[in-house]
């Protein structure tokens, strides 16, 4: 079971299917809403098909206090006033996990980034998030689909980036533990690459109608 994993935005989307994912392979999880209800009802559907899962629902700044690892899964318009809201809960020394990606719908359809001045989503938080608290950058680069069904061969390359080694090094545990293949792209400075990766994908399953995920292969010897 070990430490405690808070989903902030794990109600739906890629945060519930992290929850369902993480709750299968036994971790400890809270899941966070901005409503208490929502967060138990969550919580409870999980329990409802594994019985044995450690899941709770709590508010979210409720949720981050009682994690050491917290995974940030809500849209890019609400990720400032999410961070805001939990930024005096989180524990000192934990690790925060960015999943968003800024992406907007054009007029032909098609995705594309934003672009911001801090460089991206994830260096962002790092004005709005205490010192004492990790920041990476992961999963922005698989979809929910996937996540859903973890047990490809080969097995899919989740992106991460930090600036902490030992923050990305529990990252990379997790990844592994949930069934994909890590990737380490450096320090934070490189998260809008994920981010750009992520909108790339988003494109790609747009016009080919199917999900995909990406492989990135060492060539050996
Ligand atoms: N979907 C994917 O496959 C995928 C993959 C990689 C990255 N991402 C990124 O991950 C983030 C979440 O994507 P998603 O598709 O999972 O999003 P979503 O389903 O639209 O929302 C996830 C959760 O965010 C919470 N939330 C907080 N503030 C919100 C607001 N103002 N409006 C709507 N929801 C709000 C909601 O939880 P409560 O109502 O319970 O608070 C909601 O259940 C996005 O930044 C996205 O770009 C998504």
């Amino acid at each position: 079971m070990g430490e405690n994993i808070a989903i902030i935005g794990g109600t739906a989307g890629v945060g519930y299917s992290i929850a369902v994912r993480l709750a299968k392979i036994g971790k400890s999880i809270v899941i966070g809403s901005r409503f208490q209800w929502k967060a138990e009802e969550a919580a409870k559907t999980i329990k409802n098909t594994l019985k044995e899962a450690y899941v709770e629902g709590a508010v979210n700044h409720d949720a981050v206090s009682k994690a050491e690892i917290v995974i940030l899964t809500v849209p890019f318009k609400a990720q400032v006033e999410i961070a805001e809201g939990i930024r005096d809960f989180l524990k000192p020394n934990s690790i925060l996990i960015d999943v968003t990606i800024p992406v907007k719908r054009s007029e032909d359809g098609f995705f594309s980034l934003i672009r911001l001045k801090e460089g991206s989503a994830t260096e962002r938080l790092r004005k709005i998030i205490p010192e004492n608290v990790s920041l990476v950058a992961s999963f922005k680069n698989i979809s929910q689909h996937v996540i859903d069904s973890l047990d490809y061969a080969p097995k899919p390359s989740i992106l991460l980036c930090g600036d902490s080694m030992e923050a990305k090094k529990k990252v990379v545990n997790l990844i592994n533990e949930m069934g994909g293949e890590p990737v380490d792209c450096g320090p934070l400075s490189n998260a809008v690459l994920l981010e750009a990766l992520g909108v790339l994908m988003i494109n790609i399953e747009s016009v080919s109608r199917r999900n995909i995920y990406v492989r990135f292969e060492k060539i050996s010897d």
